[in-house]
C-alpha cells in the first residue's frame, strides 16, 4: 500500500550545500533568492537526500508519485531558508523541490512529508558551520583567505567520526569555493554511517569558504539562522501511500478500553485507518469516521 523504497536502496547520500559555492560560481554572477520566501544568508543548505544503491548509484524515478504541495504543509518556511534553488535568475523554489521529490525522493521509501522533514532534521543534526566553527573554520569575506580541504575533511571526521566528501566549485578567476560536503546515512535516513562509497571529487588543496549575499541585497550580519522545524519526537510517521492518502497523523494519549496506547492513522479524503499500537507494536487496525471508530478489526486492548 505504500509507495515502496525500490529494492535496491542500500543507503542515502545526504549532500550539504554551500551557497557562495553558487554565488561566486560563473562569471562573476551572484545568487538570486528564490520568487517566494527568504533564503538563511549564513548556513549552509540542504542539496538534497539521495537514495543510492550498494555500488553508489543514485537511484532515480522508482514510481509515478507525484508532487504535492500539501504534504510539505509545515515544512515551507524552513524548506525556503534552506532548501531554496538560488541559482540564478530566481526561481520558484516549489519546482525545485517537485524535482527533488519525483526524481528522488520517490525512492526513498519514505512518504513525502517525512522526507522533506527528515532532510531538514538532518540538516540541523549535523550543524555543519557548529563543526566547522569548532575548528575555527569559519566563513570570511577575505578574499586572500582560503582554508586547507585536509582541514575541513579533518575537522568533519573529528566532530563526527565519519569521513566527507568535499566538492569545490570554481570560477573563471580560478578561485575555488566550498561547494558540497556529501555524508552518508543508513537506509532508514537515520543513523549517519561510514560511506559505502565515498564519492571523489577534485578540489584544490586550499578552497575559500566565503560569505555570500544576494544579488541586490545587502549582505546581513546576522548570526547563523537555526530552522523553525520543531522537533516532534513521539510522532509515529508512515510512508508515502501514492494512491491518495497522506502521511501518518499521530494521537497520542488516547485512552480506549482503559489502556493507554498510542495511535496513528492514514487519512484521505474518505476514510480515516488507525492503529493502536502498544509498547511499539501494533495491536490492531479500525476504520473511522468523522473521528468516530466504527469497529476494531482484532480486539485490541485485552
Ligand atoms: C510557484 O509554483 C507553484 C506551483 O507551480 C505555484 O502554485 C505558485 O503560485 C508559484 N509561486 C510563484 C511566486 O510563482
Ligand atoms: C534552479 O534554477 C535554475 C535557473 O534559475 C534552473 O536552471 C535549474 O534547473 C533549477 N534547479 C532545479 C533543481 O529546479
Amino acid at each position: 500500500m505504500a509507495s515502496m523504497a525500490s529494492e535496491d536502496l542500500a543507503f542515502f547520500y545526504f549532500v550539504l550545500l554551500w551557497p557562495a559555492g553558487i554565488c561566486k560560481q560563473t562569471q562573476g554572477l551572484k545568487c538570486c533568492k528564490p520568487l517566494t520566501g527568504e533564503p538563511a544568508e549564513k548556513d549552509f543548505y540542504l542539496k538534497g537526500l539521495y537514495p543510492s544503491d550498494i555500488s553508489g548509484n543514485y537511484l532515480t524515478g522508482c514510481n509515478e508519485c507525484s508532487f504535492n504541495i500539501n504534504e510539505i504543509s509545515g515544512l515551507e518556511e524552513d524548506l525556503q531558508k534552506y532548501a531554496s534553488n538560488i541559482t540564478c535568475p530566481s526561481t520558484n523554489s516549489t519546482d525545485s523541490w517537485k524535482t527533488l521529490w519525483e526524481t528522488y525522493g520517490v525512492c526513498s521509501g519514505l512518504g513525502q512529508h517525512y522526507y522533506f522533514k527528515k532532510s531538514l532534521e538532518l540538516l540541523k543534526q549535523i550543524d555543519m558551520l557548529s563543526i566547522l566553527s569548532k575548528h575555527d573554520i569559519t566563513p570570511t569575506t577575505q578574499h586572500e583567505h582560503d582554508y586547507s580541504v585536509a582541514e575541513i575533511s579533518k575537522a568533519i571526521k573529528t566532530e563526527t567520526t565519519y569521513t566527507a566528501s568535499i566538492k569545490c566549485s570554481s570560477n573563471q578567476y580560478a578561485d575555488y569555493e566550498l561547494l558540497e560536503i556529501h555524508l552518508c546515512f543508513d537506509k532508514d535516513a537515520t543513523t549517519i554511517i561510514e560511506c559505502p562509497v565515498l564519492p571523489i571529487f577534485t578540489c584544490p588543496a586550499y578552497v575559500e569558504f566565503a560569505a555570500y549575499s544576494f544579488k541586490d541585497t545587502a549582505s546581513k550580519d546576522a548570526n547563523p539562522i537555526r530552522m523553525t522545524n520543531k522537533e516532534d519526537s513521539d510522532d509515529v510517521e508512515a510512508m508515502k501511500d501514492c494512491n491518495g492518502r497522506d502521511d501518518l497523523i499521530t494521537y497520542s494519549g488516547i485512552r480506549i478500553g482503559g489502556v493507554l496506547g498510542v495511535f496513528g492513522g492514514v487519512e484521505n479524503e474518505a476514510i480515516r485507518w488507525l492503529f493502536g499500537a502498544k509498547n511499539g507494536v501494533v495491536q490492531g487496525l479500525f476504520k473511522a469516521e468523522n473521528g468516530v471508530a466504527q469497529g476494531l478489526l482484532q480486539s485490541l486492548w485485552t
